[in-house]
């Protein structure tokens, strides 16, 4: 690899971060910039939902690395300057501050941002979305009185932080306009547990319910009107309804975009030199059909590495097995694989024993797991995903059964 060679990341969260560490450990010698629209180092996001709303993490919990790696590592910061335009012919990228950022490769790792519902009263002051450090800090500021709470959406952002303000002593309501919690990615049995879980924990939890305007009071933020009417107090309203990719920049550069920059399996974005990964970038994975975009630590950090290992080497496509993980109420729900478009379900465990895996099957394969406080069932899900291997729902739903050994012993017969 040249020396002379320019690689820009665009974007400063855990893919972005992850680029940069991943080329210098893979010994990429070339200069890289990385250039965030936020004013801090990189930083972890996991806990803005949780422990750093319950103050069992600090600030100085948050930032991947000390202040001196990045200068030890030869990583130009660019902070707090957000880039606004690309030009792939000239390749050069050009900041709101007005500078001019050359490269030779371009890794886009622009992430996500979280939806806001059209509705009345969105503006208000008390009506927050979560995904940065000054989000979290704000949030953490406001339900430090242990006030009254609202969560529009019951996904993974609004059970978290139901789970962290009820613990602040906080009356807690959360809204959901489909039938189930975590809809998005879970089965229905995992819902229910983690809906029973938070009915006895004393949130108010509505299901098929919509908002149909946020109510004020001197200017602020007071409550919620739901679609039938009924109203509920509330001081803080936390919207926790999804997330849009931001492509923008991609797209008026000429990428293909579809609800995420489109690459290829090694994550190139149509041109050799470009590549999109993280929360941005739609790819085609060997567990769905088609091509998907995933919002996670793993697979930022996953695609972060591979795009490293490219540039310093051949590109290989992106197999990574999926998982994610979700902590409420000291509960740990981890899931591996996709779970969409399954045909079939076993359980493994018991949901009163607070420990259970619920085994997805899609046209009569393994696609996801999703395991409650059962490490052992996610690793062995995690390799047996990866491997194709598939247990029966019998051999499943026996707990005498190692699901380890049986997959070491499917794979030596195989
Ligand atoms: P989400 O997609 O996980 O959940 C959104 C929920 O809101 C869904 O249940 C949906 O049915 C519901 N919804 C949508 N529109 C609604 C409306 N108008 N009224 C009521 N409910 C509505 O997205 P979420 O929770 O906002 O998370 C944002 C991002 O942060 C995602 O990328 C997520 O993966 C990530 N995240 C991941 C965590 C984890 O992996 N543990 C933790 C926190 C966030």
């Amino acid at each position: 690899m040249a020396a002379a060679d320019r690689l820009l990341v665009i974007g400063g969260g855990q893919a972005g971060y992850q680029t940069c560490a991943s080329l210098r450990a893979e010994g990429y010698e070339g200069a890289i910039i990385l250039a965030s629209e936020e004013p801090e180092p990189p930083y972890q996001r996991p806990p803005l939902s949780k422990g750093y709303l319950t103050g069992e993490q600090g600030p100085d919990d948050l930032p991947f690395r000390g202040n001196t790696f990045y200068e030890d590592q030869r990583i130009d910061l660019r902070l707090g300057d957000p880039v606004m335009a690309l030009d792939l012919r000239a390749k050069r990228a050009t900041t709101k501050a007005g500078h001019g950022l050359d490269f030779d490769r371009l890794v886009l790792a622009t992430g996500a941002s979280p939806k806001l519902p059209p509705i009345e009263g969105h503006d208000l002051d008390g009506v927050m979305t979560l995904r940065t450090h000054a989000d979290a800090q704000d949030l953490k500021a406001r339900l430090a009185d242990g006030g009254s709470l609202a969560v529009i959406g019951g996904g993974f952002i609004g059970l978290e932080v139901a789970a962290a303000a009820v613990k602040l002593g906080c009356k807690v309501s959360v809204i959901e306009m489909q039938d189930r919690v975590m809809g998005r990615v879970t089965a229905p049995v995992v819902g229910q547990y983690f809906q029973d879980l938070h009915a006895r924990m004393g949130v108010d939890l509505r299901l098929q319910s919509g908002v149909a305007r946020i109510l004020s009071s001197d200017g602020r933020a007071a409550g919620l009107e739901l679609s039938d009417g009924s109203r509920i107090k509330a001081s803080v309203i936390v919207v926790g309804i999804g997330v849009t990719p931001c492509e923008a920049l991609a797209a008026a550069a000429g990428l293909d975009c579809q609800d995420g920059i489109l690459v290829d399996a090694t994550l190139t974005a149509g041109h050799p030199e470009v590549f999109a990964i993280g929360d941005c970038a739609r790819f085609p994975s060997p567990y769905a059909e088609g091509r998907v975009r995933l919002e996670s630590v793993q697979n930022a950090a996953d695609q972060a590495k591979a795009i490293a290992r490219a540039v310093v080497g051949t590109p290989e496509d992106y197999t990574a097995v999926p998982w994610f993980w979700t902590q409420q109420f000291g509960k740990r729900l981890q899931m591996a694989g996709l779970s969409q478009g399954y045909d079939a379900v076993a359980v493994r465990g018991s949901l009163e024993a607070d420990k259970f895996s619920a085994f997805y099957y899609r046209g009569g394969r393994l696609a996801a797991v999703d395991s409650l406080d059962s490490p052992a069932d996610h690793i062995a899900a995690r390799m047996m995903i990866a491997e194709g291997l598939t247990p029966s729902p019998e051999i499943v739903g026996d707990q005498s059964i190692r699901l380890k050994d049986w997959a070491k012993t499917a794979l030596e017969t195989a």
